[in-house]
């Protein structure tokens, strides 16, 4: 008999519901709220709204897409967190309620082992990695490397003590006048511009840590130092500022998880979350296949989708590991 799992997301400003069967994906839809994009970011309250009116039509047409009957349904999963608690309270007290009405399980999900386990999901990779494996999770809430033996045996051993690495993106593009998320903008101008034109400090943190909130600092104040000279410095220099901002995000990243790499001896690494499909990151790692072996995921895996949610409820499935009703929505979730 096939398992079918429904699975839904909802941790930031994406509405997302997938359906799997047997970790195959039937349907995988997202609804984004395009409403942030005039606030330079993501406001928590509009995101919960934004939620509450897309979740029934996402499902319902995540369910259409997949051809099959909601009665097929084995399981719901749904992200528990981290992440927003306003957006977290609608996806989860939804799948909840759907699991009561169609009285199947529920599987809680944690949305950063979700973005490495996506990894799994049949189309997503031709080769899928093999444990032990280094995690790097990075995204716009988030950047961790993660020492991963196992699905559910996760470890992390290095994040940001500041901002995360698409936050750095985000911000260092609005100082550009890049819309909002500007990570996607950066990477694009930064095909046209020159990587060594400008340098920026890098952090120095001890071990596995990351640090970039010297890194946004040191770039406001260089534009502005420059604007002061020459008034169209910014539309002027755009694609080489991008190039060099991204070449030292890279950099920085690359160094961390060589040094984890060399501590660990694991040199299969996992990538996951919205920037793993940052060109100079995947040319970076690509290009060095005699130190790493980089496995980055299909584009529509990589940004928050509930198909990587599915994936988990699907493994958690076979473990017959479920949750139950009073588990709540957790805004602090660690691994
Ligand atoms: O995983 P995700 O969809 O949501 C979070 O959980 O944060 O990641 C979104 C982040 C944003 O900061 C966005 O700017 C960044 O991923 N991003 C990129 C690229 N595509 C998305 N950053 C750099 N280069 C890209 N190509
Ligand atoms: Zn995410």
């Amino acid at each position: 008999m096939p398992t079918y799992i429904l699975g839904i997301e909802s941790s930031c400003d994406d509405t997302s519901a997938s359906v799997l069967c047997d970790g195959k994906v039937l349907s995988n839809l997202v609804a984004n709220q395009e409403i942030h994009k005039s606030y330079g970011g993501v406001v928590p309250e509009l995101a919960s709204r934004a939620h509450q009116q897309n979740i029934i039509p996402v499902v319902n047409q995540a369910i259409l897409k997949a051809n099959i009957d909601k009665k097929q349904l084995n399981a719901i999963a749904y992200t528990r967190g981290p992440g927003l608690l306003g957006s977290l309270l609608v996806g989860s007290s939804f799948s909840k309620s759907l699991s009561m009405g169609l009285e199947v399980p529920i599987i809680e999900v944690n949305h950063m082992q979700a973005h490495l386990l996506a990894h799994f999901i049949e189309d997503c990779n031709t080769e899928k990695p093999k444990f032990p494996f280094i995690g790097v999770t990075i995204s716009g809430g988030h950047t961790q490397i993660v020492l991963v033996k196992d699905y559910f045996d996760m470890k992390v051993i290095g994040e940001t003590l500041d901002d995360a690495i698409g936050e750095t993106f985000d911000k260092c593009g609005k100082m550009m006048g890049l819309s909002y998320p500007a990570g996607p903008l950066v990477d694009k101008n930064s095909k046209l511009g020159d990587a060594e034109k400008f340098k920026f400090t890098k952090p120095k943190v001890a071990g596995l840590n990351f640090s970039f909130s010297g890194l946004k600092t040191g770039f406001h104040r260089f534009i502005e130092n420059k604007i002061r000279e020459e008034e169209n410095f910014l539309s002027l220099e755009t694609n080489n500022l991008c190039a060099s901002l991204q070449k030292t995000i890279v950099d920085i990243l690359y160094e961390k998880i060589n040094s984890a790499v060399q501590e660990t001896g694991i040199k299969n690494i996992v990538f996951g979350g919205g920037v793993s499909c940052n060109t100079g990151i995947i040319e970076r790692f690509k290009n060095d296949n005699n130190n790493f072996k980089a496995f980055f995921p299909k584009f529509e895996y990589t940004t928050d989708n509930a198909a990587m949610i599915a994936m988990v409820g699907y493994l958690k499935y076979l473990n017959s590991d479920f949750s139950n009703l009073k588990e709540g929505a957790k805004a602090r979730y660690k691994i």
